[in-house]
């Protein structure tokens, strides 16, 4: 039975061996090996390890791509991180923190470049569809991040409209995940699809889940610290959720989006969320998307074993603290 955990493991050797120039430009490559070596769970690399896997593709063909794929996201991660004002991340100082601004935009730079390198390693007959899909990826994820940024000071957004953006932020990048590995185990276009919206549904619900986890989780456990979508006023899904309930509860919610920034602000809506009693609410939708990833999956043509292999992913991620 095959295991996503022993992709992780595997990706967590092969990011390691990236070899970065160093000297004179280490303040270049040295925030992108802490970025990379700073642990993360090598979901999005592992899920493309195990699509080729599983469609037939040898494992060594596949991971060049899925080393791409990690670094793209670690990028993201390096500038979502100057965007979101954050300075922890997966336990330690996050890039922008440690290093500044600069760093963060010009290392994420070129991890972008490194990562578009890494893709185009795929075998020739591959290298079209491979780069069409991991490039309206790219551009999903910025149109994602963009509406994020867009949705901090916007007072008309509905849940409607925060779908869309998480899944072009989050969703688009592990769907991009699943069906590059698919097309390099030789998928169907049909099932590199089916793929794609596998990982697509998978991650709206792991995009809840983070948003959830924002406020209700362990900072330690975590990585990253508790209250931040509060404080940066996100329109995340327990914020616009709580606003559709309506009634005393969401108006005192509204109120407190006023509060400055701080510990305050953080508790207080906190307390709203739970007596509007969020939580049970994000775990109901956390389950209907994971529904429609098992949907998915099974109009794939993997075996049932495969298949078992990728509904697991979507178990072990719907309950995670981290
Ligand atoms: C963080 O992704 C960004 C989101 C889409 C919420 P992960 O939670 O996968 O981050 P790491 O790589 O495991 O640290
Ligand atoms: C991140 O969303 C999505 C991308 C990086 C594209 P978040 O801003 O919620 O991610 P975290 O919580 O900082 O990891
Ligand atoms: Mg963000
Ligand atoms: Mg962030
Ligand atoms: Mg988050």
């Amino acid at each position: 039975m095959k295991r996503i955990s022993d992709y992780s493991a595997q990706m967590e050797k092969s990011i390691r061996e990236i070899n970065l120039p160093g000297g004179i430009l280490d303040t270049l490559y040295q925030p992108i090996s802490y970025a990379l070596a700073s642990g993360g769970k090598r979901l999005r690399p592992s899920l493309l390890l195990m699509a080729a896997d599983c469609f037939g593709g040898k494992a060594t063909e596949a991971f060049s791509a899925a080393a791409g794929i990690e670094v793209f996201h670690n990028f993201t991660l390096l500038h979502d991180d100057v965007m979101d004002n954050s300075d922890t991340r997966r336990g330690r100082q996050s890039v922008y923190a440690k290093w500044g601004v600069n760093a963060a935009i010009l290392s994420g730079d070129t991890m972008l470049t490194l990562a578009t390198q890494l893709m185009t390693e795929v075998d020739d007959s591959l290298l079209r569809a491979v780069l069409d899909t991991f490039n309206s990826m790219a551009i999903r994820v910025y149109e994602g991040q963009r509406l994020d940024m867009d949705f901090e000071t916007s007072d008309n957004v509905t849940l409607e409209d925060y779908i869309r953006m998480i899944m072009d932020k989050t969703g688009s990048l592990i769907g991009a995940a699943c069906k590059i590995g698919a097309l390099i185990g030789g998928a169907s276009e049909k099932d590199a699809d089916k793929m794609f919206e596998y990982g697509m549904m998978l991650g709206v619900a792991f995009q809840i889940q983070d948003d959830w986890l924002d406020v209700f989780g362990d900072s330690t456990t975590f990585g990253k610290p508790i209250g931040g979508d509060i404080n940066n006023n996100k329109k995340s899904y327990l914020m616009l959720r709580g606003a559709a309930i309506g009634g005393p509860e969401a108006e005192a919610l509204s109120d407190a989006m006023k509060l400055p920034a701080g510990d305050t602000k953080v508790k207080v809506v906190t307390r709203l969320y739970e007596k509007m009693n969020l939580s049970a609410i994000c775990r109901q939708e956390i389950s209907s998307y994971s529904a429609k990833a098992l949907t998915a999956l099974k109009a794939t043509s993997l075996s049932d074993d495969d298949k078992e292999a990728f509904r697991a992913v979507v178990e072990k991620l719907t309950g995670r603290k981290k």
